[in-house]
């Protein structure tokens, strides 16, 4: 099963994904965490995509797409994976279509997380990402059990860089120009669903696993 998670940033995008990986046996795979993996490895990749990450921009396509068809070519994403963050634009999602048809495949579900911007600053304000799993949480929503670390490696948990209040405003208005037509793109193909991401996670979870059946 091949699964594209759509949805604004901070929607729940990720924590659905790795629910959804969990429950069907198959990879989660996220270029923001590729990314901020790199980072932390102080690789060249990690430091041209810091640049535009900080900024709340895009990542440019040509550093996205060699990376992320690298990553389908490994073992455990031969019986498909829930891609978190990819594809983000138009070229990604066209990118995507032409390597997966290459091999006779195609995606079958496009999930959408709709959330409106309004919930989202405040989400993104309490969310907590753990240094050493990669983890999140939220301090009101899905709090960990000791305030500042995390409940499966024991690491520190931080606010993401990117989380700061102007930089979501940054990365709520680039979402809205280059990543919100896919909902459309995948609309004609008929393989986009909606789910309401404003409710309570474990219900937005029952409503992806209906779908997915
Ligand atoms: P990325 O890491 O993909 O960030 P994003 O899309 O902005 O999404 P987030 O991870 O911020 O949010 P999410 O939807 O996963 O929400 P989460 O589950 O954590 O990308 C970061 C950057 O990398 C981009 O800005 C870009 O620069 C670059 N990049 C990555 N991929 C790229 C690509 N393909 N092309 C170009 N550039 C790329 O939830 C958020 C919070 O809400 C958490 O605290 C969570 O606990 C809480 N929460 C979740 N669900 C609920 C709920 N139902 N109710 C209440 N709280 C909830």
């Amino acid at each position: 099963m091949k699964i594209i998670m759509l949805g604004a940033p901070g929607a729940g995008k990720g924590t659905q994904a790795k629910m959804i990986a969990s429950k069907y046996g198959i990879p989660h795979i996220s270029t923001g965490d590729i990314f901020r993996a790199n980072i932390k490895a102080g690789t060249e990749l990690g430091k041209k995509a810091k640049e535009y990450m900080d900024k709340g921009l895009l990542v440019p396509d040509e550093l996205v797409v060699d990376l992320i068809m690298d990553r389908f070519k490994e073992d455990d994403a031969k019986n498909g994976y829930v891609l978190d963050g990819f594809p983000r634009t138009i070229p990604q999602a066209e990118a995507l279509d032409a390597a997966l048809s290459k091999a006779g495949e195609a995606v079958d579900y496009a999930i959408n997380v709709e959330v409106p911007d309004e919930n989202i600053v405040n989400r993104m304000s309490g969310r907590r990402a753990c240094v050493g799993c990669g983890a999140t949480y939220h301090v009101v929503y899905n709090a960990p059990k000791t305030e500042g670390v995390c409940d499966t490696c024991g690491e520190k948990l931080i606010l993401r860089d990117d989380d700061k209040p102007e930089t979501v405003l940054n990365r709520l208005s680039v979402y809205h120009e280059q990543t919100q037509p896919l909902i459309d793109y995948y609309t004609k193909k008929g393989i986009a669903k909606e789910v309401d991401g404003t409710q309570d996670m474990n219900k937005v979870f029952d409503d992806i696993v209906a779908i997915l059946g």
